[in-house]
C-alpha cells in the first residue's frame, strides 16, 4: 500500500525534514462534534458505534471533514481488550465506563488470558481495514490501545478512580498477581496492535493515562517494563514502510528520558511539560507529540492562537514535532475554536520552518 498523499505526520515522527508541524487531536472524534453525537444517537450506545465497522468508520472521517488534520485516529476504545477478556464492559450514563466482573480474585487472575485479535476484537480490525479504504490515502491512520498498567488498572478497581486503592492495595500485597496481569496485557496488547497495523494502521499509539499515578519505583516496574514489552513485540516495517510507535504516560513528564529509552519512534506530552526543555532532555532520540492544555480552547480564538504559537515556538522548528492536545478534547469545546487552532499551527510553522 503506498504513503499517504499527506505523510507530514510520519515523517515529523522520523525526524524527517516537513514544511510544517502536523496536527491531529486526541478524541478528535467525539461529543463536541453535533455530527458525532448524531451518528452515535443511530447507533443506540457509544459501545453498538465502537462494534459497528461502518459507523466507527463514518465518526473517524467526521474530523477530517470539518478541519484540516494530518491524521486520522482509529474510533474505538482501550476498553474493548478488556471486554474481549470476558469481563463485561458497559458504560452507565454520567459514571464512565464500568465491568460486570472485575479482576479481584486469585482464581480469576490465574484464568485471565490474551484474546486473539481476529476473533473477539474482530469488529476493531474490520474497522481499521473499512477506514483505510474510506480515506483512500489522504492521510496516515493511527492504531491505538491502552498500556498494559492502564488497563489493570481499571480491570481491577472495575471502572474508573480517583485514587487507585484497589489496584494500588494489589501492588503493593500482591505485586506477583499484578505482575500476572501485566504480562498478560502486555500481550494481549502487543497481538492487538499488530493486527492493526496488519488491516492496515500507520503508525500507533499506546494511552497510558493513569501510569502518572504510581510513584517512582513502581512507574519503572509495573508500567514503563510493560510498555517496553509491547514495544519490542510491534511489527516495524509493513510493505516497506516503517510503522512508527508512541508512548503517552500522562503525567509522565518527570520520567521523559527512561520513556525515550524504549524503542518507540515519539512521547506524548501533557500540558505540565515545557516542549522546548523536552525537546532538550530527549535529544534526536525521539519525537515530541502534545502538548497544548485542552481547556485552552475555551478561550476566544485570539488567545487560543497565541498558546498555539507559544508551543510552536517553545519547540523550535524543524522536524520532530507533532502538535496535539495534553490529554482528549472536552466535550464542550466550541467545534470553530478547533479549526482556528489547526490553521494556526499550520500557517505559524509554516513561517518559522521557512525562516
Ligand atoms: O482519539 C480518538 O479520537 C479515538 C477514540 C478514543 C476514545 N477513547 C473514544 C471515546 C480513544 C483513543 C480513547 C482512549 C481511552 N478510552 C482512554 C485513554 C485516553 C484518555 O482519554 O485518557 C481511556 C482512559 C478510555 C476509557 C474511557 N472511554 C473513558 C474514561 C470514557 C468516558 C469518558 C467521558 O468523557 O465520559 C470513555 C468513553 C469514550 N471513549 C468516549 C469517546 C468518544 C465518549 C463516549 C460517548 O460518546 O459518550
Amino acid at each position: 500500500m503506498a504513503q499517504p498523499k499527506n505523510d507530514t505526520f510520519l515523517r515529523a515522527l522520523r525526524r524527517e525534514a516537513v514544511e510544517y508541524t502536523p496536527v491531529w487531536l486526541m478524541r478528535q472524534a467525539g461529543r463536541y462534534l453535533p455530527e458525532y453525537c448524531e451518528t452515535r444517537k443511530r447507533a443506540g450506545s457509544f459501545l453498538q458505534l465502537c462494534k459497528s465497522p461502518s459507523m466507527a468508520c463514518e465518526v473517524t472521517l467526521q474530523p477530517l471533514a470539518r478541519y484540516d488534520l494530518d491524521a486520522a485516529i482509529l474510533f474505538s476504545d482501550i476498553l474493548t481488550v478488556p471486554d474481549a477478556m470476558g469481563l463485561g464492559l458497559y458504560f452507565s450514563e454520567g459514571e464512565g465506563p464500568r465491568f460486570e466482573r472485575p479482576l479481584r480474585e486469585e482464581w480469576a487472575i490465574r484464568d485471565l488470558a490474551p484474546p486473539d485479535p481476529h476473533d473477539h476484537l474482530r469488529y476493531v480490525i474490520d474497522a481499521v481495514a473499512e477506514i483505510r479504504r474510506a480515506l483512500d490515502n489522504s492521510v496516515p491512520l493511527i492504531g491505538f490501545s491502552g498500556s498494559p498498567f492502564t488497563l489493570a488498572c481499571y480491570m481491577v478497581e472495575g471502572g474508573g478512580s480517583s485514587d487507585f486503592r484497589t489496584v494500588k492495595t494489589m501492588l503493593y500485597d500482591r505485586p506477583d498477581l499484578l505482575h500476572h496481569i501485566l504480562k498478560v496485557n502486555a500481550r494481549a496488547v502487543t497481538d492487538y496492535l499488530n493486527a492493526q497495523i496488519e488491516a492496515g494502521a500507520q503508525a500507533v499509539m499506546l494511552f497510558d493515562t493513569w501510569g502518572g499515578a504510581l510513584s517512582h519505583r513502581a512507574y519503572h516496574e509495573f508500567s514503563l517494563a510493560y510498555l517496553q514489552e509491547v514495544v519490542a513485540g510491534l511489527i516495524k516495517t509493513r510493505d516497506g514502510e516503517a510503522i512508527p510507535s508512541i508512548v503517552f504516560t500522562k503525567g509522565g513528564g518527570q520520567w521523559l528520558e527512561s520513556i525515550a529509552a524504549i524503542g518507540c519512534d515519539a512521547v506524548g506530552l501533557d500540558w505540565t511539560t515545557d516542549i522546548g526543555d523536552a525537546r532538550r532532555r530527549v535529544g534526536n532520540k525521539v519525537a515530541l507529540q502534545g502538548n497544548l492544555d485542552p481547556f485552552s480552547l475555551f478561550a476566544s480564538p485570539t488567545a487560543v492562537a497565541a498558546e498555539a504559537r507559544r508551543i510552536v515556538d517553545a519547540y523550535g522548528g524543524g522536524t520532530g514535532h507533532v502538535f496535539n492536545l495534553g490529554h482528549g478534547i472536552n466535550q464542550f469545546t466550541p467545534p470553530e475554536t478547533v479549526s482556528v487552532l489547526v490553521d494556526t499551527v499550520h500557517q505559524y510553522s509554516r513561517q518559522i520552518n521557512e525562516g
